[in-house]
């Protein structure tokens, strides 16, 4: 691994190595330090967890962070080219993490540097720190990653964060049940690359119909900030709210993820049932994200 640009970069066997080298990371059997190390944060999207927990998980290592949430006072202003700016702060650091609205920007980002680049979210395409970090949390509150049927619901066209998930979760023998509006259903290359892998994916119209059934139930936001028009978001938001009177018959083992933010696709009701698991997820992101930050600079 030099880079983290796409889930389809990375084997069943990398993937595994990441959450176990989390695992020992949290356990604290594996104490890595990088304090003389340090990585940009270039944020040009906004970000909660993403920003907050890569910038924790650096400084947990004992390393150092520069970080960066816009253009508007860099020499991009004076007509430096994107390009040559990377290149500039490819000079100062060892690691760049960017998060872009455009798709792409990452992978163009990883071929302008000579340092290690990962993904924090390219527009509606990847999010792979993401999906690794609810990976290690379908670890811990299952058991295992394999032979799981997992729910996905809300916005599967423009939710950077399935499109990863469904890549990195065909590695173990899913059953996929998606539900989501008609204009925002999971894009055909994603189910496409399920149907190459044969793994079984159900499009449902409600949540309610395989709730029952599902170990996982991955609920998602409508991505207001990639509708063209916003009449087109007010069409469809509201469409999916999962409230506390659904879970009266789920599996004991169930968990409810959500990368997160919500608006109001899950009501504050369920955040106090057994579960819920959305604000402990966020936590795994600091370890998953140590892991990944520790492989990328050789230190593991
Ligand atoms: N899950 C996620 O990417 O959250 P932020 O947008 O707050 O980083």
């Amino acid at each position: 691994m030099n880079n983290l640009i796409s889930m389809r970069d990375l084997s069943k066997a990398e993937i595994l190595h990441i959450v176990d080298v989390a695992e020992q990371i949290e356990s604290g059997k594996i104490k890595v330090n990088i304090s003389d190390k340090v990585a940009a944060l270039l944020f040009f999207e906004p970000s909660t967890r993403t920003l907050f927990s890569f910038d924790t998980a650096v400084k947990r290592l004992g390393g150092k962070t520069l970080i960066m949430t816009g253009t508007g006072n860099t020499s991009v202003k004076k007509g430096e080219t994107f390009a040559d700016t990377l290149q500039t702060i490819s000079q100062y650091v060892d690691i760049i993490i960017q998060r872009s609205p455009i798709e792409g920007a990452a992978r163009y980002a990883s071929e302008v540097v000579n340092i290690p680049v990962i993904n924090a979210g390219d527009g509606a395409n990847q999010h792979p720190t993401q999906a690794l970090l609810d990976l290690y949390s379908i670890k811990k509150t299952q058991g295992t990653l394999e032979n799981l049927k997992i729910g996905v619901v809300g916005d599967l066209k423009f939710g950077r964060t399935v499109h990863s998930l469904c890549q990195a979760m065909s590695e173990f023998n899913p059953e996929f049940y998606f539900a989501s509006p008609s204009h925002l259903r999971m894009p055909g290359y994603i189910l496409d690359d399920l149907d190459e892998k044969q793994i079984k994916w159900h499009e449902e119209r409600e949540m309610d119909s395989f709730i029952n059934d599902v170990d996982i139930m991955y609920v998602t936001r409508i991505q207001k900030e990639r509708f063209a028009d916003i009449e087109d978001y007010n069409k469809v938001k509201g469409s999916y709210v999962m409230r506390r009177e659904i879970l009266s018959g789920v599996k004991s083992n169930l968990k409810v993820l959500h990368p997160l933010p919500r608006v109001d696709e899950i009501h504050t009701d369920v955040d106090d049932t057994e579960y819920a698991y959305y604000f402990p997820q966020a936590k795994n992101g600091v370890y998953t994200r140590q892991a990944i930050i520790s492989i990328l600079l050789g230190e593991v």
